[in-house]
C-alpha cells in the first residue's frame, strides 16, 4: 500500500473540529467482517467489537454469516444474537440454506440477505436497506458463478438489485465467490455506482484492497473470522487425512488460533469511498 493511502486508510486526524462537532452525513464508515466460523468466530467478532468501535467508530457493521452454526449456515437464534449485538446486517453465501430452520427466518428478518441472483423462488431476498444516524446503507449480496450453486447470473441480478433499493446513500456488495476473476468482474462492473464490493467465500484474505478509479472500493476477499490454526475452519489433522486419504472424514471445527478478517471502507461522498483498510487481527488475549 502507497504510503498516501496508508495515511487515507487511517481516516482524518483526529482533531477538536471533528471531535466537538456532530456526525455529519458525509463522515460514514462501513465496518464488514469476513465469514465468521462456527461459535469460535462469533466469539471472536463479539470479542472483538469493542475494540474496533474505538479504533474505527463505524457508521454501520456488516458481517457474513454464512458458516457459523458449526461451520455451516445460521440460524435464528444466532442471526439474532449477532443483530442484538449490533450487527446491522448479515449477508450469506453457498452455505445459506443448510439449517432448515433459517429459511422462514430469512423471509421475515429483513436484516439478512443472501445471494441475489439465487432463484426467486428461493427463501430470503437478496438486498436491504438499514439506517444510522440518518445514513442509509443498503445491503447486496451476490453468489459468483464459477463452481457454486446459484441460479441466475450475478451480472444481471445485480442491476435488478440495484434498482430494487430505490434512495440510499452507500451501497456495500459483497459477492460470495469462488473465482477471483468474477470477483474482479464485478467490482470493475460496479465501479463508480457502488459504495464497496467485497469479495467472500474463499476465508483467505487478498492483499488487493484499493480504492478503484471511480470511487468504489474493492477487495477480491476479506478472508474468514474463525481459526486461523486450522483449513479454512476445518481441523487441520482431518481435513488432511481428507486430502491423504481420499475417504470421508467428519469435519469439525477448529478453535485454534482465531483471528477477525474485515475491512473498514471511509466515506465523504454519496456511493464513494475514501479508503478500504484491511483489519486483521487475533481475538483480543484477555476475551
Ligand atoms: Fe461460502
Ligand atoms: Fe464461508
Amino acid at each position: 500500500m502507497a504510503e498516501d493511502e496508508a495515511v487515507a486508510a487511517d481516516g482524518p486526524a483526529p482533531g477538536p473540529e471533528r471531535d466537538d462537532g456532530p456526525r455529519q452525513r458525509s463522515d460514514v464508515s462501513i465496518l464488514f467482517v469476513g465469514d465468521l466460523v462456527g461459535g469460535i468466530g462469533r466469539r471472536t467478532l463479539l470479542d472483538s467489537l469493542p475494540v474496533l468501535r474505538e479504533r474505527y467508530a463505524p457508521t454501520f457493521v456488516v458481517v457474513n454469516g454464512e458458516n457459523v452454526a458449526g461451520g455451516l449456515g445460521i440460524t435464528p437464534k444466532l442471526a439474532d444474537e449477532l443483530l442484538a449485538s449490533g450487527v446491522d446486517a448479515i449477508t450469506l453465501g453457498n452455505h445459506t440454506y443448510h439449517r432448515r430452520e433459517i429459511y422462514q427466518y430469512l423471509n421475515a428478518q429483513p436484516r439478512i440477505v443472501r445471494p441475489a441472483n439465487f432463484l426467486r423462488s428461493q427463501p430470503g431476498r437478496g438486498a436491504c436497506v438499514v439506517e444510522r444516524d440518518a445514513v442509509r446503507l443498503g445491503v447486496v449480496n451476490l453468489s459468483g458463478n464459477l463452481y457454486l450453486r446459484a441460479g441466475r447470473s450475478a451480472f444481471t441480478e445485480v442491476e435488478v438489485a440495484l434498482a430494487d433499493l430505490g434512495s440510499v446513500d452507500h451501497i456495500l456488495v459483497d459477492i460470495h465467490a469462488e473465482a477471483t476473476s468474477e470477483k474482479i468482474a464485478m467490482g470493475w462492473h460496479l465501479d463508480g455506482r457502488v459504495t464497496a464490493v467485497v469479495g467472500t467465500h474463499t476465508h483467505v484474505p487478498t492483499a488487493d484492497a484499493r480504492v478503484l478509479p471511480r470511487g468504489t472500493a474493492y477487495i477480491t476477499d476479506v478472508g474468514m473470522t474463525g481459526p486461523r490454526g486450522g483449513v479454512i475452519g476445518v481441523k487441520r489433522e482431518q481435513a488432511i487425512e481428507s486430502l491423504l486419504t481420499q475417504m470421508p472424514v467428519r469435519f469439525e471445527t477448529s478453535e485454534d488460533d482465531p483471528w477477525l478478517m474485515g475491512v473498514v471502507i471511509s466515506c465523504s461522498e454519496r456511493l464513494r469511498a475514501d479508503s478500504i483498510e484491511q483489519v486483521l487481527m487475533p481475538r483480543p488475549a484477555n476475551a
